[in-house]
This record gives structure tokens, sequence and C-alpha cells, in this order.
């Protein structure tokens, strides 16, 4: 495994990290010994960063690592791993509207009470880094939330601040880092959604804020494993993010993917991660993984040799510009 800066912060981090959402639920059947065991292997493989959030199953992703990092410290394992987590904004409207108010949204007594709920579901008194799990452009003008996590992060309940970007507007988060309101950016970056290359990476290693890069996968569509016949449980979300003709559409996508990958000596997962690495500014990737066998295959892409010039090149070509899939659309 090899390791990258955090940004211009004092901390270093795998290049693969692990994305703990599916563990947490939504992702069809999941078995917690699977999720203990994936975890458990990722970090012997030497992946020191995992994602979590409240979101993920109510805490529930959050609980299973807090167990984990006990069970390791208990076990005598020496080793340092950074946990991101998340706070939603209260209830109300995903993504935010412009009309909604960061007070009613994200206010003092609800960010403090949910910090103190990360922390107690993580098993932590203090939060390595703490992301808002959304914002909208809407609340650039006046960042409040930021002005009172800083104030928590001086009183040494919070190490790190950060944003992960709504999925529909991520260049809203640009300001923010010119600001210098956050330590770091979740960005969704891939193969099919190459936006953030025009300016946000580029402000992100500007500002010296650390770069998390999630969904580069694509929701699993870049493994290459989907056909058009894929269907997925309805407790699976996957089943609204790929509903109607969207299997059909991304499938052509990556089958097209698939011929430039072809001859490169990678698998599509390994292309897939290459790609994200390459970028400078990007810290680590953050694919999710439910198995040991998703955890050893995706931390092993580390040690590969980096993507050549010529693979990369093709596959910006495939950027693609389709918009976003909300359910139900
Ligand atoms: N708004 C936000 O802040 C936000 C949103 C989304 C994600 N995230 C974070 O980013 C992380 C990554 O995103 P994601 O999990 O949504 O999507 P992703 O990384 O694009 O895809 C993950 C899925 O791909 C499959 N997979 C993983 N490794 C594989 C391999 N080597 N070969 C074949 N299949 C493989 C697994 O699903 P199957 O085994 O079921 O196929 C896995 O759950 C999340 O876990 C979460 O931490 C944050």
């Amino acid at each position: 495994m090899k390791y990258r800066k955090f940004g211009k912060h004092d901390l270093t981090t795998s290049e693969i990290g692990y994305g703990a959402w599916a563990i947490g639920g939504s992702w069809g059947d999941q078995d917690d010994g699977d999720s203990l065991a994936a975890l458990n292997r990722a970090l012997d493989l030497g992946c020191t960063f995992i994602d979590t959030a409240e979101g993920y199953g109510g805490g529930k992703s959050e609980k299973l690592i807090g167990q984990v990092l006990r069970e390791r410290r208990a076990a005598g394992k020496e080793e340092s791993i950074f946990v991101a987590t998340k706070t939603p904004p209260s209830d109300g409207e995903w993504p935010p509207s412009p009309y909604c108010k960061t007070k009613e949204r994200y206010s003092e007594s609800y960010l403090r009470k949910n910090v103190a709920a990360r922390m107690t579901c993580l098993g932590t008194d203090k939060l390595d880094l703490l992301q808002l799990h959304t914002w909208t452009r809407a609340w650039n003008r006046n960042p409040t939330p930021f002005k009172i996590l800083r104030e928590m992060q001086a009183e040494g309940k919070i190490g790190l601040i950060g944003v992960s970007t709504p999925e529909q507007d991520q260049n809203s988060v640009i300001q923010l880092m010119r600001d210098g309101w956050i330590d770091s950016v979740q960005v969704i970056y891939n193969i099919l959604e190459q936006e953030p290359a025009a300016e946000l990476l580029d402000v992100a290693a500007e500002c010296g804020v650390g770069v998390i890069v999630r969904v580069a996968f694509d929701e699993g569509a870049l493994t290459g494993k989907f056909t058009d016949e894929t269907k997925f449980p309805d407790d699976d979300f996957r089943s609204d993010y790929f509903a109607g003709d969207r299997i059909g559409r991304v499938v052509k996508k990556v089958d097209a993917i698939k011929a430039d990958v072809a001859d490169s000596g990678y698998t599509m997962p390994q292309a897939a991660l290459k790609f994200v690495l390459s970028h400078p500014a990007v810290s680590l990737v953050i694919p999710g993984i439910r198995t040991v066998y998703q955890a050893e295959a995706n931390c092993g892409v580390s040690d590969l040799p980096a993507m050549p010039k010529d693979l990369l090149t093709k596959l910006q070509a495939h950027n693609w510009r389709r918009g976003i899939w909300y359910s139900g659309k």
C-alpha cells in the first residue's frame, strides 16, 4: 500500500481508503460477520482511512467500525486509523433547496448534538474528520455551520472539518475552499464523471485541501460486472439508481471503456481506481467494500504500476455529462 499526504495537513493516508456505506445498509443483504472481516482485512493490508456517516444505517456502519478498532487495540495492534464521518442536515429536503436556511438545517444545537452522537457510535471522544454530508450553493455567503464546527475544533472535539459535495452541484464547494472553511472535500470523480478535473481538484490542490474521492466505480457499474439484465433487490438503493433504462445506458458506456482497458493489463476495477489516483490533487479513493475479496482486490490496486499516460488520455474521452440520476425520475 502506498501513502499520500492529505492536503496541507499533518497527515498521510493510504491511497485506498475504506468506503463503509454498504456495511451500514441500503445495499441489499449484508452480513455483519462479512463486514467485520472485510474491515479487518483492509486494515491488515495497510488501509488507514475509513469513511462512514450517520446515514449509513443510522449509526450502524460507525458502530461496526468502532467495534473493529476497539478489538484491534485490545489485541495489541499499534496502528493509527483515521475515521471520517458525516453529519447530515436535519430533516428536510435532500439536496437542500435554495430556500433552506442553515439555521434550520445545521443549527448550532443540532450540530453539537449530532457530533456527540457520532462520537458515541464510534466510541471516541474526538472525531478525526467531521464532514457535513451535503451542502448548497445558497449557503456560501454565510457559511455559519463551518464557523460552529471551527469552534468545536478549537474545543478539541473535531480534528479536521470537511464537506461532501452535493452531487447535483459539486462545484458549489469551490468557494468554501477558497475562503478557507474546509480542510477536506469528498467528491465524486470517476471515468464517467470527470467534471471535477475542470476546476475543483486544482483549487483543492492550491488551497491545501485534502481530496477524498467517492463512487470511483459509479456504484459498481465501472467494475464492468453489470449487464442489461442486471436487477437489484428492492432493499438495494441501486434498484432506484439504475432504474428504468439507466442500467442499459450505463452498460453501453462501460462496454466502450472495457474496449480501451482490454489490453492494459488492468481489470476494470483496477483501471477505475488507478484512473482516480492518476490525478495529483487526489489524496485517496474510498471504494465501497463489503467483502474480504473486495478488500483484497481494491487495496491491492495501490501497488500496481501507475496508469500510463496514453490509457489515461483514452479514458478522459469517456466523460459522460449525463446529469444526475435521482430516484423516481
Ligand atoms: N454523499 C456522500 O457523501 C456519499 C455518497 C456515496 C458514497 N459515499 C462514500 O463513498 C464510498 C464509495 O462509494 P459507494 O460505495 O457508494 O460506491 P462505489 O465505490 O462506486 O461502488 C462500491 C460497490 O462496488 C462493488 N465492488 C467493490 N469493489 C469491487 C471489486 N473489486 N469488484 C467488483 N465489485 C466491487 C460493491 O458492491 P457489490 O458487491 O454489491 O456489487 C461495492 O459496494 C461509500 O462507501 C461511502 O463511504 C459518500
